[in-house]
Parts: C-alpha cells; sequence; structure tokens
C-alpha cells in the first residue's frame, strides 16, 4: 500500500449517483477488478501490508470480498471462507444482523468454516459505515478464528466506519 497503490484505487472507482437507491452515492470498483495490472498491484499490496505470514485463512464479505479474498488466498496458498448475505450457505451457520447505509442486512458463515485459533485475515471492496465489518469481525470470532486484520480497498471517511470498529485496526488502501 502506500501512495501509489492509493493512486490507481482512486483512478479506478466510479462513483454512481442514486444506487442502489435515491441519495446514495455508489463507489463502484469493476474498473479496479476489471484491470489486470491494478487488480494484481492492490492485492500484493494488501498482502505486503499485513505480510504474508501473519494469517492462515482468509475471510471475504459477499460479493466483491469474494473476489479479492480468492486472489489473496491463492496468491499465499491460504484458503478462503466466504461470509455470505442470509440463506445462501447450506449447512449450520451463524448469523449476525446489521443496519446498512441503506437498509439492513444479515451475514452468515458456517459454524465450522474457522480451525479454532487459526488467524483470519478478513476483505471487503469498500467500508462506509462499518456495519458490514464490524458483523463480519463478530462472525469470525464466534466461528472460533482470530481477527489477524480487516482490509478494504476504499475507506469512506466520513460514515465513520474505522470509528465504529475501534479499536480494531482497519487497513485501507485510500480513504476518502
Ligand atoms: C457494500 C460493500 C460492503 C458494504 C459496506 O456491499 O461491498 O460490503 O456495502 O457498507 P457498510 O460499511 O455501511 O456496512 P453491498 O451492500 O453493496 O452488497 P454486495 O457486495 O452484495 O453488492
Amino acid at each position: 500500500s502506500g501512495p501509489a497503490t492509493a493512486e490507481l484505487v482512486a483512478s479506478r472507482v466510479l462513483d454512481v449517483p442514486d444506487f442502489p437507491q435515491p441519495g446514495v452515492v455508489f463507489k463502484d470498483l469493476m474498473p479496479l477488478f476489471g484491470d489486470g495490472e491494478v487488480f494484481r498491484q492492490v492485492i500484493d499490496g494488501i498482502i505486503a501490508y499485513h505480510g504474508r505470514d501473519s494469517f492462515d485463512v482468509v475471510a471475504g464479505i459477499e460479493a466483491r470480498g469474494f473476489v479479492l479474498a480468492a486472489a489473496i488466498a491463492y496468491a499465499t496458498g491460504v484458503g478462503v471462507v466466504p461470509v455470505r448475505k442470509a440463506g445462501k450457505l447450506p449447512r449450520a451457520a451463524y448469523a449476525a444482523s446489521y443496519a446498512l447505509e441503506y437498509g439492513e442486512a444479515t451475514l452468515e458463515v458456517h459454524q465450522d468454516a474457522f480451525t479454532a485459533g487459526h488467524r483470519v485475515l478478513v476483505v471487503d471492496d469498500v467500508l462506509a459505515t462499518g456495519g458490514t465489518a464490524e458483523a463480519t469481525l463478530g462472525l469470525v470470532e464466534q466461528a472460533g478464528g482470530t481477527v489477524a486484520g480487516f482490509s478494504v480497498l476504499l475507506e469512506l471517511a466520513f460514515l465513520g466506519g474505522r470509528d465504529r470498529l475501534a479499536p480494531r485496526p482497519v487497513h485501507a488502501l485510500l480513504t476518502v
């Protein structure tokens, strides 16, 4: 990470007004995911920030966090765990409900997703209000994991997610 990576994220994010509802400006990072060179650099940046030996497994938050988690897992040789929206997981799961910037949602993780004590790197594309991340970090611990770190590509500081997650550290490649 660092200034160069922040610039890359800044150059590959689109503001979409009134999505998914009026008054919300959606931060669309599809241009970043779609650029192979940039995607590789941000994945490598996240791994370098934490250190490749600092986690045993990567958890991705639905949906764009899945893409990031899979790439980090492949690059470092660890496994990937999906943290899913309600009703998608086939077996016994822990659930956490939370308020979004827009609406409400429930996330779930399989009860046997983590080996006890394994260090879990959690990733997502955007940190907004922090509700999604707060629910996820709680689920990881409920399922027996230890949170090793939390990274996002883009942090929207004015929505206060970092404060909500405090004292847990948040790593953002770009903060606006
Ligand atoms: C977005 C984003 C984060 C979450 C952040 O997901 O990808 O997961 O919102 O918001 P918060 O910090 O206010 O909780 P979205 O709700 O668009 O779901 P999707 O990834 O399944 O499209």
